[in-house]
């Protein structure tokens, strides 16, 4: 094969792999299609992948090898972390990303010194910066989710200076390089810089907020990757790492949407004086519950049920249990729907994640605006293991760490039950006024356990 038709044919692939990538991301964007999107994300990836391996200037193909075996190594115990790990694990694999990212940049620095033209040394010293930031600050958000290192925000007076003047030494140092590329004492230190500076990016920031830091970081990487696109000449680069980073961002500004937080703090790093949790006082005030007996009958004497999931279901791995449930009130004529909010759990769609792995259908699942606009003509609201996603406080109590951040309003159902162990607070470590409501019944148990004794009660089965 002449080598005119193989590069038409390579960019043919990599035509192809970039339709895949944005297929993928249009289909991941609704349950019913997401798993499509993943197989066409991992075609598009393979395929980039494998023509990469026909390009005619990769001469030492034994090294490609040899580190794509070290990255399964390393990869697939990664992959087969706890779901309840998952947020970590994606801190750790951008982590990677922007290292690969970062020392691509650097090697080819190396290689093309002093010929590099200030374009060319732009887009390098943008992607070592980001890069390296990525890389650092990566691992610090991953230490803190696995609680290696503190969750709580670290602070100190004048850090937003300090911060800004390290960043600026690194651009400062950038700008030099620009005009006199050949000044090669100054490329390791912006290289030491960007990295200290992913370290004091994110250490001021509290555990809450590090799913959204890891999103943004997956922003950056990403347009690390795209500006490596330029530097490497290579348009699927470029189009997966813009693809990469405008999802990142877009997912970010969601989150942060969903859990009140500014999104220019996330931005900027500056967490530092938001609370992490607000542990309070247990109030002692009188709850009323229910055993498993009576909460199956008022599940199966009503017209509509809508179940809110939270963390405590993802804990517990409840989710087969409460297909069961469904399976049994839907034979029974109950209208039972799922209101997802979109922070419930600890990371961005857990809830859709382990409702899909037990084939909850997925024209069942509502999110958040349509839940409210029909919580008042529902007959009982099931909460399985959340907590803070549905605190009225939210609405109500000013100074709250959750007050603005949007709730599933199931204080507006007709009946609210509640399916968690105790009346500890959840993530947000405050109490919730929804438990003390006359119209409120606590349902005691680890969700697994009370959601199997539902089923048993309501096929028939109980006190077997
Ligand atoms: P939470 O408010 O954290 O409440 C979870 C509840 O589950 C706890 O109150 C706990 O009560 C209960 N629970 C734990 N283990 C259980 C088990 N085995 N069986 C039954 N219940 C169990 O959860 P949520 O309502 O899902 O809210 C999520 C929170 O996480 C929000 O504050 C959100 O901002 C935050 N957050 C979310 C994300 C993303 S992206 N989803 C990321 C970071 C932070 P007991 O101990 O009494 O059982």
């Amino acid at each position: 094969m002449n080598a005119l038709v193989s590069q038409h044919l390579a960019d043919l692939a990599y035509v192809t792999a970039i339709a895949l990538f944005i297929l993928a991301l249009k289909w991941l964007s609704s349950p019913a299609t997401a798993r499509r999107g993943v197989l066409a994300g991992e075609i598009g990836a393979a395929l980039a992948v494998v023509t990469t391996f026909f390009n005619p200037t990769l001469v030492e193909l034994k090294w490609v090898l040899l580190a794509m075996l070290a990255g399964l190594i390393v990869g697939i115990p990664l992959g087969l972390v706890h779901m309840t790990a998952v947020p970590q694990r994606t801190a750790v694999s951008h982590a990677f990303g922007a290292l690969a990212a970062a020392v691509i940049g650097i090697s080819e620095y190396y290689v093309h010194v002093p010929h590099i033209t200030p374009f060319g040394m732009t887009e390098i010293a943008l992607e070592v910066i980001i890069g390296s930031l990525s890389f650092t600050g990566s691992l610090i958000a991953a230490g803190k989710l696995q609680e290696i290192l503190p969750q709580r925000p670290i602070t100190y007076r004048g850090q937003n200076y300090v911060s800004l003047g390290v960043l600026a030494a690194a651009v400062i140092l950038a700008l030099v390089l620009i005009v006199h590329p050949g000044m090669t004492v100054l490329f390791p230190a912006i290289v030491v810089i960007s990295l200290i500076f992913g370290v004091l990016l994110v250490t001021p920031i509290g555990g809450a907020d590090m799913p959204t830091v890891i999103s943004l970081l997956n922003s950056y990487v990403g347009l690390s990757a795209a500006l490596l696109g330029f530097v490497l000449n290579s348009k699927v680069l470029v189009v997966a790492g813009a693809l990469d980073g405008s999802s990142g961002f877009i997912l970010s500004v969601i989150m942060c949407k969903a859990m009140n937080r500014s999104f220019t703090n996330v931005l900027f790093g500056a967490f530092g004086q938001i609370q992490v949790s607000a542990k309070t006082e247990r109030e002692q005030r009188p709850v009323r519950s229910a055993v498993a007996e009576e909460a199956a009958g008022i599940l199966s004497a009503a017209n509509t049920v809508v179940v809110i999931p939270g963390y405590g279901m993802a804990v517990a791995q409840a989710q087969h249990k409460v297909r069961e449930l469904f399976d049994l009130l839907s034979q029974r004529g109950v209208d039972v729907k799922f209101a997802i909010h979109p922070v419930a759990g600890r990371m961005p769609g857990h809830m859709n994640v382990l409702l899909a792995e037990a084939d909850v259908p997925y024209d069942k699942l509502i999110d958040m605006e349509s839940a409210n606009s029909e919580m008042a003509q529902t007959d009982v609201a099931l909460i399985i293991g959340a907590n803070d996603v549905t605190n009225p406080a939210a609405q109500t109590q000013q100074g709250s760490p959750i007050y603005g951040m949007p709730i599933i309003e199931a204080h507006r159902a007709r009946t609210i039950m509640v399916i968690k162990r105790s009346l500890s607070p959840g993530f947000a470590g405050i109490d919730n006024d929804l438990y003390y409501s006359d119209r409120t019944l606590m349902l005691f148990g680890d969700a697994k356990a009370f959601v199997s004794d539902l089923v048993r009660e309501i096929s028939g089965g109980g006190g077997h």
